[in-house]
């Protein structure tokens, strides 16, 4: 059930209280937006429904319950110490969407309505957007294949719908494991769509990590099980000993976005050589002195240990390094405006 948000009282400015330690979970807060396409008259004007009991109706047959069509994104909003709500590179996230979707045959929203969508999001939901020490508060857009369809082909019906959420630390783990013989992407599949199959594949392979005691996979490449691709929702990086930065190349992997920032932060702010091209196994156990992961989520993480074939390697002395803080704090102080943004990837909504 949907009902349109109309907030008829004045809302307390501040949301309900905090809990102190947000976790990265999904809560319903006061509003969502969503939209509809038909082949009769495409997009809808979209809008803001009550997010709290909200549900949607779905045939048994739409196409992304058994088709997997559906793509989605991940972008933050974030208090500013100012106490403005800022967003980062929506408009990148808006055009990965665009390309997932094009990948799974979605029709797809244009630039200006995941804008729309994205900053009504975050200001109808102003008073849930968590202070800087507290956490930040996750957009997630969604592309849906919602009409009915039996055969394999696109749903005649879609739905672009975002949600949000305050939240705090994704994983926070620093130990990954390569596990033989789990793939999460083929050449010339859908490993650079943020398409939710994909996701989907590495549930299993996920427990089982954590199972053994690591926090996520780090997944190889599967032609020849030896070039790192990433983890199961986040970029990888290796620090070498002679101060490269590097990160696998993009092909069957995320673009991701973070991903993208941490290559123009080593660049431009401090002057690293920052390279993207294939990256063994075999090198980063070898020659790494820091490793990490980022992702919206996931910030910037350091990786103190990779299992390999039942050994456990550690990274450079085996704990975070300096370099990868570095990185992680000018990110950090971009996106709540402490530090120019050369780029102009802040956009302020609020
Ligand atoms: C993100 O970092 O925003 C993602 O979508 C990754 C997801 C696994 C949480």
């Amino acid at each position: 059930m949907l009902k349109p948000f109309e907030p008829t009282l004045p809302l307390p400015p501040q949301a309900p209280n905090w809990d102190e330690n947000l976790r990265f979970a999904y809560s319903e807060v006061d509003a969502f937006w969503l939209t509809r396409w038909t082949s009769e008259a495409g997009w809808e004007p979209g809008r803001l429904y009550e997010h709290r009991g909200a549900t949607l109706e779905l045939s048994p047959a739409a196409a992304v319950l058994y088709y997997g069509e559906g793509v989605f994104e991940g972008l933050k909003a974030y208090r500013t110490r100012k106490g403005n709500i800022v967003l980062f590179r929506p408009q990148d996230n808006a055009r990965r969407l665009r390309a997932s979707a094009a990948r799974l045959a979605l029709p797809a929203p244009s630039v200006d309505m995941f804008l729309e969508a994205v900053t009504a999001v975050a200001r109808a939901n102003a008073r849930w957007v968590p202070a800087p020490e507290k956490g930040s508060f996750y957009l997630r857009p969604v592309l849906i294949g919602s009409g009915a369809i039996l055969g394999v082909a696109p749903a005649p019906e879609f739905l672009f719908y975002v949600f949000g959420c305050p939240v705090g630390l994704y994983m926070g783990g620093d130990r990954l494991i390569v596990l033989s013989s789990v793939h999460r992407a083929a050449p010339y599949g859908t490993g650079a769509a943020k398409a939710a199959g994909n996701y989907a594949g590495c549930l299993r392979p996920q427990k089982i990590a954590k199972e053994m005691g690591y926090v996520d996979v780090l997944y190889l490449d599967a032609r020849e099980d030896r070039y790192i691709e990433e983890l199961s929702g986040a970029n990888f990086f290796a620090i070498l000993y002679d101060g490269t930065v590097v990160t696998p190349a993009l092909g069957s992997i995320l673009p991701g976005i973070t991903r993208d920032s941490i290559l123009t932060i080593a660049r431009e702010v401090f002057g690293w050589i920052a390279v993207e091209r294939p990256l063994s196994l075999e090198e980063v156990l070898s020659d790494a002195v820091e490793a990490f992961y980022v992702g919206t989520a996931a910030v910037l993480s350091p990786v103190t240990v990779i299992n390999h074939k039942g050994k456990d390697y550690p990274i450079g002395d085996g704990h975070p390094g300096p370099r990868s803080q570095m990185l992680r704090q000018a990110l950090v102080e971009i996106q709540l405006q402490e530090r120019p943004d050369l780029w102009g990837w802040v956009v302020e909504v609020a």
